[in-house]
């Protein structure tokens, strides 16, 4: 079995992981110290969000220099002393691949819009009028005009995020140059941030088609065959019939899809994430099984609650209240439980949670953006200020809580975003000393997935599927099967056990409470999950 099927990765936001040079502002020297804490928890990989040089318009998603490191971050000696630090202990490094768009601060930008005629300006998608009306997924016309040539580019993001032309056979050379200088220096992949979008059509208003498998797959060719190279691509628009083509291995193309579906459950179909609607568990079953029945022996996923665009999981689907520890578990369980990756975004593994902040505390460009478009859409303040509660992705951007000190052991000087307030509660210091916690429990799923194939190979069925109260699967392979059920409401609940299951013929792997056994006629308490693995007769 490829070695990634059994592996977990870390997302590190660096911003916002930890400071060591006394700015507020977290970088490569406080992950430097912090890769042990990395190794205790067990995982195999870490992301990193972009630390490449950037304005920062939008943290590092808008990358002015591909080869250097943003001084805000560090330098490159620190990124190479890092590098090295994970590989020391067996953790490998992916970077953050952002080249659906640059900078406006690039110099290929700067170039291209000052003169039509550089070589440059075809490295950019121009008009000479806007010609549709689409709109950016950060607010406002995807069209911007440039006075210096008197034409309109392009840009899917912010208007200082233009889109590169991948039509463009130079473009696509430079970025294979980039890729290649960053393999060569010894780092295990990319994570490639909206990567499906490279083929997208804008004269038809079209996001994503067959161009981007073309261009993944000669991606693959210039700079991924014949190195074992690990790479994700985070693909909004894949479904479950093109996720299979962009992670089948013989299609050449990514390692795994990062796909979305499970995460817009909670919003008004076609208004956009932030008019909100209840989740509805029974859907996002059945999401699950969609996605695990289309991959399985055809592709690969990554499975994942958070990110740094997502807001905290235990505040969205669980209880960050009376039952913050508990319902932290359940949704770590039955995620872990799932066939592909598991990623862990910073925070999660200690059950961070959601913040509601005045509106001047918001530091993240599509919030600014939405609300001054929302409020012109004539929203209530009050409505405005529930999505962003809700949604807002600075909800996973307050500072890692370290310990209980000021700033959360974050920073010794006040971060560049609030803290969650919460910190003098929830932190790794108090995590680590209690043998109960969140931390503990998904240390405890990673090295399952390492011991028990089956979580690597099963299928998947739902169990109890029209029930709302229980999230229930079970995986079978040959001549075994692992069950997990939990409850996934703050009550008491009955939950019987299928014929199959056999009370007394297996064994428990992990519970979040103390469970040791499982019977025909189960009383589940709030949240409460558990794995449950037995041979059956083949
Ligand atoms: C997806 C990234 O995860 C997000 O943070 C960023 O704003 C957009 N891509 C644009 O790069």
């Amino acid at each position: 079995m490829e070695w990634w099927k059994k592996a977990v990765v870390y997302q590190i936001y660096p911003m916002s992981f930890k400071d060591s040079n006394h700015d507020g502002m977290g970088d490569l020297g406080g992950i430097l110290e912090k890769v042990d804490y990395l190794k205790e928890l067990g995982v195999d990989i870490v992301w990193m969000t972009p630390v490449y040089e950037s304005p920062m318009d939008d943290n590092g998603y808008d990358i002015s220099d591909y080869y250097k490191i943003n001084p805000l971050f560090g330098t490159m000696e620190q990124f190479d002393e890092l590098l090295e630090a994970l590989h020391q202990r067996g953790i490998r490094l992916i970077m953050d691949l952002v080249v659906n768009h640059t900078s406006d601060e690039h110099e290929w930008f700067r170039q291209a819009r000052k003169d039509r005629n550089s070589k440059y300006h075809d490295f950019y998608i121009w008009k000479d009028k806007p010609i549709t009306d689409q709109q950016s997924i950060f607010s406002g016309s995807v069209w911007e005009y440039n006075e210096e040539t008197d034409e309109y580019y392009y840009h899917l993001f912010s208007r200082r995020q233009p889109d590169l032309n991948w039509d463009n056979p130079e473009v696509r050379k430079e970025v294979y140059r980039l890729i290649n200088w960053w393999l060569d220096k010894g780092i295990d992949g990319f994570r490639m941030d909206v990567i499906d979008l490279i083929g997208k059509i804008p004269e038809e208003c079209i996001l994503t088609s067959e161009k981007s498998h073309k261009y993944l797959q000669e991606m693959y060719r210039e700079c991924f065959e014949g190195r074992e190279v690990f790479t994700v691509g985070e693909t909004s628009y894949a479904t479950p019939v093109s996720a299979p083509l962009y992670s089948a291995p013989e299609r050449k193309e990514l390692t795994m899809v990062f796909g979305f579906e499970h995460l817009g459950l909670e919003e008004v179909k076609g208004n956009g994430k932030w008019d909100l609607k209840k989740l509805d568990v029974n859907e996002l079953k059945k999401v699950f099984a969609v996605w695990q029945n289309a991959l399985h022996e055809k592709g690969w996923n990554s499975l994942f609650w958070s990110n740094h665009d997502q807001p905290r999981i235990v505040s969205r689907m669980g209880d960050d209240g009376k039952y913050r520890k508990e319902s932290a578990k359940m949704l770590g369980m039955i995620l872990h439980g799932m066939q592909g990756t598991p990623y862990i975004y910073q925070g999660e593994e200690i059950g961070m949670t959601n913040v509601k902040f005045p509106l001047e505390d918001y530091k993240d460009v599509e919030t600014i953006n939405m609300v001054k478009e929302k409020q012109e859409a004539g929203w209530s303040m009050d409505k405005i200020m529930q999505g962003i509660y809700a949604k807002g992705r600075d909800n996973a951007r307050t500072p890692m809580q370290w310990s209980a000190q000021e700033y959360g052991g974050f920073s010794d000087h006040e971060p560049w975003i609030r803290m969650n307030p919460n910190y003098e509660i929830v932190n790794v210091e108090e995590a680590e000393a209690d043998n109960n916690s969140i931390f503990h429990f998904y240390q405890k799923l990673i090295h399952l997935r390492k011991e028990w194939e089956i979580i690597s190979t099963g299928d998947f069925t739902l169990l109890f599927e029209d029930d709302r109260n229980l999230f229930a699967y079970k995986r079978e392979a040959d001549g075994e099967r692992l069950t997990v059920i939990a409850n996934f409401t703050a009550g008491e609940v009955q939950c019987g056990l299928p014929d199959e299951i056999k009370p007394g013929r297996g064994q428990i792997l992990l519970s979040n409470y103390d469970r040791d056994s499982v019977g025909k006629k189960m009383t589940l308490r709030p949240y409460e999950s558990f794995m449950y693995y037995e041979e059956t007769e083949k």
